[in-house]
């Protein structure tokens, strides 16, 4: 048995085709509202049940509840909102108890939101909270203070079929995730969340997880991230020549996981878990610093917040892994936890000199970074524009 969803069931709120033809005649009298692709990423995971078990928009006393207290009002561990946000002039035009048409850019009828209730919020407490800073250069911060200040909360309904993604080829929903783990046979799997290219350290602590589980999710998160980081289809190029070249094919899973980044660190570690548990995973890898951005986050506080949680009520078995690196004196990967030798036979390279080699062509060492993913990194970012 892979991991029961959150809350037991897993959420399905794309519409059957037959309702959809029914709703298609009353769909053009509704109240709608043009929604940009964030609103789009959320609306697709949640009807996939990726976020079970949301079905909607928070509603606000689950809102207050999740920012508060980690938890939805009926108990279940939840950290971060998932929230449908307006301005107050928009909000306005809606009416609490009606239905609304959720329309993208291009005018397509998109979603059903059954506006269930309307809410102002606070955003300094829901970055102090979530975040646990104000500080407008984090990335989180500023998406929270440049977003509507009405709320928007209720289910949802998704017309079409879910986009999840431009990598069809690889499973973006629980279900897909869940057959295919069926499919091989595997019960204990272990999810592991990414936004950059695999390098030795990521692949040293996934080997170690998967000396004691039956399967690896490599599920990287490819809905949006913030412009430095590496973009997703380079980083899929990376994963797949990996994956050739030094995992056994029968053990890993390539997925995606069509989200945004949050870089809510500890919040997010506990987000990230949980809905990795909703693909079916039983155990879940948290490293250093984990969904962490500059240094708002204590290395490890991703993996001290566990702690203030019941695990049964998460149902996801967190697997901690220390800072890890190439040791030259032990000739392996290795940790703090197991290498006693000093930084100076330590390979560590930040992000910003692995991004300064390979945009002058230069392969950043083998400790550091296999060759094959080296290569795709190199060809990708030459010419590309210097981060910040
Ligand atoms: S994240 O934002 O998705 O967390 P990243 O893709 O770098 O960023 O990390 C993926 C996972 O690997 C996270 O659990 C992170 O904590 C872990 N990790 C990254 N680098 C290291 C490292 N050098 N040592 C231990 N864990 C690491």
């Amino acid at each position: 048995m892979t991991a029961q969803p959150h809350g037991g069931a897993l959420i399905n709120r794309v519409m059957p085709t037959e309702d959809v033809q029914n709703w298609s005649e009353v769909v053009t009298s509704l109240p709608s509202l043009t929604v940009g692709r964030r609103v789009f990423l959320d609306l697709d995971l949640i009807a996939v049940g990726a976020f079970s078990p949301l079905a909607g928009f928070m509603t606000s006393q689950d809102y207050r509840s999740v920012v508060d207290t980690m938890h939805l009002a009926s108990g279940l561990p939840w950290s971060l909102p998932i929230t449908l946000a307006v301005s107050s002039e928009v909000a306005d035009g809606l009416k609490e108890g009606t239905t609304v048409v959720l329309r993208d850019s291009d005018g397509n009828d998109r979603a059903l939101l059954e506006l269930h209730e309307k809410f102002t919020y606070d955003k300094a407490h829901e970055a102090q909270m979530v975040y646990r800073t104000e500080d407008t250069s984090h990335p989180g911060v500023r998406a929270l203070n440049e977003q509507g200040d009405v709320l928007l909360g209720g289910p949802i309904w998704l017309l079409t079929p879910p986009t999840l993604g431009p990598f069809p080829e690889f499973p973006a929903s629980p279900m897909l995730a869940r057959a295919a783990f069926a499919a091989r046979g595997w019960k204990t799997i272990v999810g592991f969340q990414t936004r950059n290219p695999v390098h030795r350290a990521h692949e040293y602590i996934q080997k170690c997880a998967m000396e004691i589980v039956e399967g690896l999710f490599l599920h990287p998160l490819v809905g949006e991230t913030k412009e430095d980081d590496v973009p997703a289809d380079v980083r899929m190029q990376c994963y797949q020549v990996l994956l050739e070249n030094y995992y056994p094919a029968n053990r890993v899973l390539l997925g995606t996981f069509p989200a945004r980044m949050r870089y809510a660190g500890p919040r997010e570690a506990i987000f990230h878990a949980l809905v990795r548990k909703n693909y079916g995973c039983t155990h879940f890898i948290v490293g250093r610093d984990h969904a962490g951005v500059g240094n708002f986050y204590g290395t490890y506080a991703a993996q001290e917040i566990f702690s203030e949680f019941d695990r049964d009520k998460l149902g996801i078995t967190p697997l901690f892994f220390e800072h890890s690196f190439f040791c030259k004196t032990c000739g392996s990967m290795a940790s703090t936890k197991t290498c006693p030798h000093g930084a100076e036979s330590h390979v560590i390279l930040s992000g910003t000199a692995v991004r300064t080699m390979l945009r002058a062509g230069q392969t950043p060492p083998p400790e550091f970074s296999r060759p094959e993913v080296a290569r795709v990194l190199i060809t990708a970012m030459q010419g590309a524009p210097v981060a910040s």
